[in-house]
Protein backbone atom coordinates (compact mmCIF):
# COMPACT_ATOMS: atom_id res chain seq x y z
CA UNK A 1 0.00 0.00 0.00
CA UNK A 2 0.85 3.33 -1.28
CA UNK A 3 0.39 6.77 0.41
CA UNK A 4 1.68 10.32 -1.17
CA UNK A 5 2.77 12.53 0.93
CA UNK A 6 3.48 16.07 0.10
CA UNK A 7 6.43 17.40 2.39
CA UNK A 8 6.69 21.12 2.92
CA UNK A 9 10.16 21.56 4.58
CA UNK A 10 10.20 25.42 4.43
CA UNK A 11 12.33 27.98 6.35
CA UNK A 12 14.83 27.93 9.20
CA UNK A 13 14.76 25.02 10.87
CA UNK A 14 12.06 23.32 9.02
CA UNK A 15 14.17 21.42 6.93
CA UNK A 16 16.06 19.84 9.70
CA UNK A 17 13.29 18.66 11.57
CA UNK A 18 11.24 17.15 8.53
CA UNK A 19 14.82 15.69 8.07
CA UNK A 20 14.51 13.60 11.33
CA UNK A 21 10.54 13.15 11.46
CA UNK A 22 11.29 11.09 7.42
CA UNK A 23 13.69 8.80 9.30
CA UNK A 24 10.81 7.84 11.29
CA UNK A 25 8.69 7.55 8.49
CA UNK A 26 11.68 5.55 6.74
CA UNK A 27 11.28 3.22 9.83
CA UNK A 28 8.06 3.00 9.72
CA UNK A 29 8.21 1.88 5.97
CA UNK A 30 10.25 -0.35 6.71
CA UNK A 31 8.78 -2.10 9.85
CA UNK A 32 5.35 -1.93 8.65
CA UNK A 33 5.50 -2.49 5.09
CA UNK A 34 3.73 0.36 3.48
CA UNK A 35 5.03 2.89 0.99
CA UNK A 36 5.18 6.49 1.27
CA UNK A 37 5.73 8.20 -1.83
CA UNK A 38 7.04 11.45 -0.79
CA UNK A 39 7.08 14.62 -2.78
CA UNK A 40 9.37 17.74 -1.37
CA UNK A 41 8.05 20.74 -2.64
CA UNK A 42 9.89 23.89 -1.76
CA UNK A 43 8.27 27.10 -0.16
CA UNK A 44 8.43 29.53 2.29
CA UNK A 45 10.03 33.25 3.02
CA UNK A 46 13.71 32.05 1.08
CA UNK A 47 12.03 30.53 -1.82
CA UNK A 48 10.33 34.17 -2.27
CA UNK A 49 13.41 35.69 -1.90
CA UNK A 50 15.33 33.65 -4.10
CA UNK A 51 12.73 32.90 -6.52
CA UNK A 52 9.37 35.42 -6.39
CA UNK A 53 6.97 33.34 -5.47
CA UNK A 54 6.32 31.58 -2.27
CA UNK A 55 5.69 28.27 -3.72
CA UNK A 56 6.22 26.61 -7.27
CA UNK A 57 3.46 26.70 -9.66
CA UNK A 58 1.34 23.74 -9.34
CA UNK A 59 2.51 22.90 -5.88
CA UNK A 60 -1.38 24.07 -4.16
CA UNK A 61 -2.21 20.89 -6.61
CA UNK A 62 0.12 18.57 -5.58
CA UNK A 63 -1.20 19.09 -2.75
CA UNK A 64 -4.88 18.52 -3.05
CA UNK A 65 -3.60 15.41 -4.80
CA UNK A 66 -2.40 13.50 -2.10
CA UNK A 67 -3.20 11.63 0.88
CA UNK A 68 -1.92 14.18 3.56
CA UNK A 69 0.95 17.19 3.74
CA UNK A 70 3.08 17.63 6.09
CA UNK A 71 5.11 21.20 6.71
CA UNK A 72 8.20 22.18 8.68
CA UNK A 73 7.92 26.10 9.07
CA UNK A 74 7.23 29.20 7.38
CA UNK A 75 9.32 32.84 7.87
CA UNK A 76 12.23 34.02 6.78
CA UNK A 77 14.14 37.18 7.83
CA UNK A 78 13.51 40.25 5.73
CA UNK A 79 10.64 38.10 3.08
CA UNK A 80 8.07 39.81 2.84
CA UNK A 81 5.56 40.43 0.17
CA UNK A 82 4.86 43.44 -1.34
CA UNK A 83 1.43 44.23 1.08
CA UNK A 84 3.87 43.56 4.14
CA UNK A 85 2.52 39.67 4.64
CA UNK A 86 5.26 37.15 6.09
CA UNK A 87 6.69 35.67 2.77
CA UNK A 88 5.04 31.92 3.22
CA UNK A 89 2.23 32.78 4.95
CA UNK A 90 0.00 32.14 1.23
CA UNK A 91 1.18 28.64 1.69
CA UNK A 92 -0.28 28.10 5.22
CA UNK A 93 -3.65 30.15 4.51
CA UNK A 94 -3.21 28.83 0.54
CA UNK A 95 -3.77 25.24 2.07
CA UNK A 96 -5.82 26.00 4.92
CA UNK A 97 -8.46 27.96 3.00
CA UNK A 98 -8.28 26.25 -0.16
CA UNK A 99 -8.07 22.64 1.19
CA UNK A 100 -11.20 23.89 3.87
CA UNK A 101 -8.86 22.36 7.01
CA UNK A 102 -11.30 23.90 9.60
CA UNK A 103 -10.12 22.06 12.75
CA UNK A 104 -6.68 22.83 13.86
CA UNK A 105 -6.06 20.27 16.22
CA UNK A 106 -3.34 20.35 18.97
CA UNK A 107 -3.17 18.08 21.83
CA UNK A 108 -1.30 19.31 25.18
CA UNK A 109 0.09 16.33 26.95
CA UNK A 110 3.00 16.09 29.24
CA UNK A 111 5.00 12.75 28.95
CA UNK A 112 6.97 11.15 31.58
CA UNK A 113 10.27 12.76 32.61
CA UNK A 114 9.56 16.09 31.06
CA UNK A 115 9.34 19.28 32.67
CA UNK A 116 6.56 21.53 31.70
CA UNK A 117 8.61 25.24 31.13
CA UNK A 118 7.37 27.89 34.11
CA UNK A 119 10.46 28.97 35.08
CA UNK A 120 11.56 30.02 38.75
CA UNK A 121 9.89 26.65 39.97
CA UNK A 122 12.32 24.51 41.42
CA UNK A 123 10.00 21.55 41.74
CA UNK A 124 7.62 20.00 39.07
CA UNK A 125 4.15 21.91 39.55
CA UNK A 126 2.03 18.84 37.45
CA UNK A 127 2.63 15.26 36.88
CA UNK A 128 3.02 13.99 33.33
CA UNK A 129 -0.56 12.20 34.15
CA UNK A 130 -2.18 15.77 35.01
CA UNK A 131 -1.95 17.24 31.56
CA UNK A 132 -3.78 15.60 28.98
CA UNK A 133 -5.95 18.16 26.82
CA UNK A 134 -6.91 19.19 22.87
CA UNK A 135 -7.09 22.62 21.96
CA UNK A 136 -9.16 22.54 18.64
CA UNK A 137 -9.39 25.79 17.20
CA UNK A 138 -11.29 26.96 14.09
CA UNK A 139 -8.87 27.31 11.20
CA UNK A 140 -10.90 29.11 8.34
CA UNK A 141 -12.99 32.02 9.94
CA UNK A 142 -12.66 34.08 12.56
CA UNK A 143 -10.23 37.40 12.73
CA UNK A 144 -8.21 35.67 10.16
CA UNK A 145 -10.93 35.54 7.69
CA UNK A 146 -8.98 37.80 4.84
CA UNK A 147 -11.72 40.06 4.29
CA UNK A 148 -9.93 43.41 5.51
CA UNK A 149 -8.66 46.35 4.14
CA UNK A 150 -6.57 49.52 4.92
CA UNK A 151 -7.84 53.37 4.13
CA UNK A 152 -4.70 55.30 2.58
CA UNK A 153 -5.22 59.11 2.09
CA UNK A 154 -2.32 60.87 0.46
CA UNK A 155 -0.10 57.91 1.02
CA UNK A 156 -0.75 57.35 4.30
CA UNK A 157 -2.47 54.72 6.03
CA UNK A 158 -4.83 56.09 7.68
CA UNK A 159 -7.30 53.46 9.15
CA UNK A 160 -6.51 49.26 9.05
CA UNK A 161 -9.85 47.05 9.48
CA UNK A 162 -10.03 43.12 10.10
CA UNK A 163 -13.04 41.41 10.21
CA UNK A 164 -14.02 39.08 12.29
CA UNK A 165 -16.42 36.42 10.64
CA UNK A 166 -18.15 33.61 12.75
CA UNK A 167 -20.43 31.72 10.65
CA UNK A 168 -22.91 29.41 11.57
CA UNK A 169 -21.74 26.66 9.84
CA UNK A 170 -18.02 27.34 10.53
CA UNK A 171 -18.73 27.25 14.43
CA UNK A 172 -21.05 24.16 13.99
CA UNK A 173 -18.88 21.76 11.84
CA UNK A 174 -15.41 22.83 14.30
CA UNK A 175 -17.65 22.20 17.78
CA UNK A 176 -19.08 18.87 16.18
CA UNK A 177 -15.00 17.93 15.51
CA UNK A 178 -14.17 18.24 19.25
CA UNK A 179 -17.34 16.36 20.57
CA UNK A 180 -16.09 13.57 18.46
CA UNK A 181 -12.59 14.16 19.26
CA UNK A 182 -13.92 13.60 23.18
CA UNK A 183 -15.60 10.78 22.36
CA UNK A 184 -12.55 8.71 21.55
CA UNK A 185 -10.69 9.80 24.57
CA UNK A 186 -10.93 8.72 27.80
CA UNK A 187 -11.92 11.95 29.61
CA UNK A 188 -10.18 14.68 31.64
CA UNK A 189 -7.32 13.49 33.99
CA UNK A 190 -9.45 15.05 36.92
CA UNK A 191 -12.11 13.03 36.75
CA UNK A 192 -12.52 10.91 33.72
CA UNK A 193 -15.01 12.98 32.66
CA UNK A 194 -15.70 13.57 28.90
CA UNK A 195 -15.59 16.95 28.61
CA UNK A 196 -15.86 19.57 25.59
CA UNK A 197 -15.39 23.36 27.06
CA UNK A 198 -16.15 26.27 24.74
CA UNK A 199 -13.57 29.37 24.99
CA UNK A 200 -15.16 32.39 23.69
CA UNK A 201 -15.94 36.06 24.55
CA UNK A 202 -19.54 35.67 24.72
CA UNK A 203 -19.84 38.55 27.58
CA UNK A 204 -18.63 40.85 25.00
CA UNK A 205 -18.61 39.86 21.14
CA UNK A 206 -21.80 39.12 18.69
CA UNK A 207 -19.73 35.99 16.85
CA UNK A 208 -18.88 34.76 20.27
CA UNK A 209 -22.75 34.46 21.34
CA UNK A 210 -23.37 33.19 18.06
CA UNK A 211 -20.37 30.52 18.50
CA UNK A 212 -21.64 29.62 21.87
CA UNK A 213 -25.14 28.73 20.89
CA UNK A 214 -24.13 26.62 18.31
CA UNK A 215 -22.21 24.50 21.57
CA UNK A 216 -25.41 24.51 22.68
CA UNK A 217 -26.80 23.00 19.49
CA UNK A 218 -24.30 20.67 18.88
CA UNK A 219 -24.34 19.59 23.03
CA UNK A 220 -27.64 18.15 22.69
CA UNK A 221 -26.33 15.52 20.31
CA UNK A 222 -23.58 14.21 22.73
CA UNK A 223 -25.51 13.88 26.31
CA UNK A 224 -22.40 11.82 27.66
CA UNK A 225 -20.03 14.59 27.10
CA UNK A 226 -20.12 17.46 29.89
CA UNK A 227 -20.67 20.78 28.71
CA UNK A 228 -18.40 23.47 30.01
CA UNK A 229 -17.99 27.04 29.28
CA UNK A 230 -15.69 29.57 29.64
CA UNK A 231 -14.42 33.24 28.88
CA UNK A 232 -11.15 33.38 27.27
CA UNK A 233 -9.00 35.79 29.29
CA UNK A 234 -10.41 33.47 32.54
CA UNK A 235 -9.72 29.85 30.62
CA UNK A 236 -5.91 31.26 29.74
CA UNK A 237 -5.12 31.36 34.25
CA UNK A 238 -7.35 28.18 34.52
CA UNK A 239 -5.52 26.05 32.00
CA UNK A 240 -2.53 26.82 33.63
CA UNK A 241 -4.06 26.46 37.01
CA UNK A 242 -5.63 23.39 36.60
CA UNK A 243 -4.82 21.37 33.76
CA UNK A 244 -6.44 18.39 34.78
CA UNK A 245 -10.04 19.81 34.59
CA UNK A 246 -9.48 19.99 30.77
CA UNK A 247 -10.44 17.76 27.62
CA UNK A 248 -11.17 18.87 24.76
CA UNK A 249 -10.98 23.06 24.51
CA UNK A 250 -13.34 24.46 21.39
CA UNK A 251 -12.55 28.01 20.38
CA UNK A 252 -11.89 30.01 17.42
CA UNK A 253 -9.02 31.08 15.27
CA UNK A 254 -7.01 34.10 17.33
CA UNK A 255 -8.17 32.71 20.88
CA UNK A 256 -7.16 29.08 19.91
CA UNK A 257 -3.72 30.27 18.29
CA UNK A 258 -2.64 32.21 21.63
CA UNK A 259 -3.81 29.73 24.01
CA UNK A 260 -2.22 27.10 22.54
CA UNK A 261 1.17 28.68 22.30
CA UNK A 262 0.68 29.69 25.64
CA UNK A 263 -0.67 25.68 26.53
CA UNK A 264 2.86 24.18 24.83
CA UNK A 265 4.32 25.87 27.99
CA UNK A 266 2.55 23.07 30.52
CA UNK A 267 4.20 20.21 27.76
CA UNK A 268 7.83 21.30 28.17
CA UNK A 269 7.64 23.56 25.29
CA UNK A 270 7.54 24.01 21.51
CA UNK A 271 9.87 21.01 20.99
CA UNK A 272 6.98 19.20 21.93
CA UNK A 273 3.98 20.68 20.40
CA UNK A 274 2.52 19.25 17.20
CA UNK A 275 -0.44 19.99 15.19
CA UNK A 276 -3.09 19.24 12.37
CA UNK A 277 -4.98 21.25 10.46
CA UNK A 278 -7.76 19.00 9.38
CA UNK A 279 -10.83 19.19 6.50
CA UNK A 280 -13.07 16.36 5.56
CA UNK A 281 -10.83 15.36 2.84
CA UNK A 282 -7.29 16.72 3.42
CA UNK A 283 -5.19 17.37 6.36
CA UNK A 284 -1.92 19.16 7.05
CA UNK A 285 0.54 18.41 9.90
CA UNK A 286 3.27 20.27 11.66
CA UNK A 287 5.36 20.80 14.58
CA UNK A 288 3.92 24.43 15.82
CA UNK A 289 7.27 26.03 16.32
CA UNK A 290 8.01 27.85 13.71
CA UNK A 291 11.48 28.56 11.83
CA UNK A 292 13.53 29.86 14.73
CA UNK A 293 16.22 31.26 11.88
CA UNK A 294 18.61 31.61 14.84
CA UNK A 295 19.13 28.33 14.97
CA UNK A 296 18.96 27.25 11.54
CA UNK A 297 21.58 24.95 10.52
CA UNK A 298 23.11 23.74 14.07
CA UNK A 299 21.15 20.63 14.26
CA UNK A 300 20.21 21.87 17.67
CA UNK A 301 16.20 21.44 17.46
CA UNK A 302 13.82 19.29 19.06
CA UNK A 303 12.53 16.90 16.15
CA UNK A 304 10.14 15.51 18.56
CA UNK A 305 7.00 17.99 17.76
CA UNK A 306 7.71 17.00 13.92
CA UNK A 307 7.84 13.34 15.11
CA UNK A 308 4.50 13.80 17.03
CA UNK A 309 2.98 15.62 14.05
CA UNK A 310 3.95 12.28 11.87
CA UNK A 311 2.48 10.31 14.48
CA UNK A 312 -1.02 12.61 14.57
CA UNK A 313 -0.90 12.01 10.74
CA UNK A 314 -0.36 8.16 10.69
CA UNK A 315 -3.45 8.34 13.26
CA UNK A 316 -5.60 10.44 10.56
CA UNK A 317 -4.49 8.51 7.48
CA UNK A 318 -5.17 4.99 9.68
CA UNK A 319 -8.93 6.51 10.07
CA UNK A 320 -9.36 7.71 6.88
CA UNK A 321 -7.87 4.39 4.94
CA UNK A 322 -9.50 2.60 7.12
CA UNK A 323 -6.00 0.55 7.78
CA UNK A 324 -5.22 -0.36 11.33
CA UNK A 325 -1.56 -0.99 10.20
CA UNK A 326 -1.56 2.76 10.08
CA UNK A 327 -2.62 2.96 13.31
CA UNK A 328 -0.66 0.54 14.83
CA UNK A 329 2.33 2.81 13.57
CA UNK A 330 1.08 5.77 14.64
CA UNK A 331 1.22 3.75 18.21
CA UNK A 332 4.62 3.02 17.64
CA UNK A 333 5.59 6.06 16.94
CA UNK A 334 4.14 7.73 20.33
CA UNK A 335 5.97 5.14 22.42
CA UNK A 336 9.06 5.31 20.79
CA UNK A 337 8.86 9.36 22.44
CA UNK A 338 8.20 8.12 25.23
CA UNK A 339 10.44 5.61 25.58
CA UNK A 340 13.39 8.28 24.42
CA UNK A 341 11.79 10.72 26.62
CA UNK A 342 11.75 9.01 29.37
CA UNK A 343 15.24 7.17 29.26
CA UNK A 344 16.37 11.00 29.00
CA UNK A 345 19.55 10.17 26.58
CA UNK A 346 18.72 11.39 23.55
CA UNK A 347 17.49 15.03 24.99
CA UNK A 348 17.77 18.59 22.87
CA UNK A 349 18.74 21.22 24.91
CA UNK A 350 15.13 22.43 25.64
CA UNK A 351 14.30 19.29 27.60
CA UNK A 352 17.86 19.76 29.42
CA UNK A 353 19.66 17.39 26.98
CA UNK A 354 23.06 17.70 24.53
CA UNK A 355 22.16 15.33 22.06
CA UNK A 356 21.88 16.64 18.33
CA UNK A 357 18.87 16.60 16.48
CA UNK A 358 20.18 14.24 13.98
CA UNK A 359 21.31 11.91 17.47
CA UNK A 360 17.18 12.26 18.70
CA UNK A 361 15.96 11.16 14.94
CA UNK A 362 18.15 8.68 15.15
CA UNK A 363 17.35 7.27 18.12
CA UNK A 364 13.37 7.81 17.60
CA UNK A 365 13.79 5.89 14.41
CA UNK A 366 16.08 3.16 15.31
CA UNK A 367 13.21 2.77 18.48
CA UNK A 368 10.44 2.53 15.97
CA UNK A 369 12.49 -0.57 14.34
CA UNK A 370 13.13 -2.37 18.21
CA UNK A 371 9.69 -1.97 18.89
CA UNK A 372 7.94 -3.56 16.06
CA UNK A 373 10.76 -6.20 15.59
CA UNK A 374 9.18 -9.71 16.13
CA UNK A 375 10.63 -11.15 19.34
CA UNK A 376 12.71 -14.08 19.44
C1 LIG B 1 0.13 29.06 13.90
C2 LIG B 1 0.95 30.21 13.41
C3 LIG B 1 0.29 30.83 12.20
C4 LIG B 1 -1.06 31.35 12.62
C5 LIG B 1 1.13 31.92 11.51
C6 LIG B 1 2.48 31.41 11.08
C7 LIG B 1 0.42 32.53 10.35
O1 LIG B 1 1.13 31.13 14.43
O2 LIG B 1 -0.05 28.10 13.11
O3 LIG B 1 -0.32 29.08 15.03
O4 LIG B 1 -1.19 32.48 13.09
O5 LIG B 1 -2.04 30.61 12.51
MG1 LIG C 1 0.37 30.49 16.29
Amino acid sequence: MAFKVVVLPGDGIGPEVIREGIKVLKAVEESYGFEFDIVPLPCGGKHYLETGEEWPEGAFESCRASDAILLGAIGYPGAHLPNGELAGTGVVFGLRFGLDLYANVRPTKLYANVRHKIHDVTKQVWEPEKVDFVIVRENTEGIYSPIRGSLRRGGVEELAIDNRVITRKGADRVIRFAFELSMKRTGAPADGMRRVTCVDKSNVLQGCRLFRAVYDEVAEGYPGVERDYAYVDAFMQWMMRKPEAYDLVVTSNLFGDIATDLASVLQGGMGLAAGGNIGNRHALFEPIHGSAPKYEGQDVVNPMATVLAIQMMLEWLGERKKERSLLEASHTVESAVEAILKEGKFLTYDLGGKSKSSQVGDALAERVRTLTRPEG
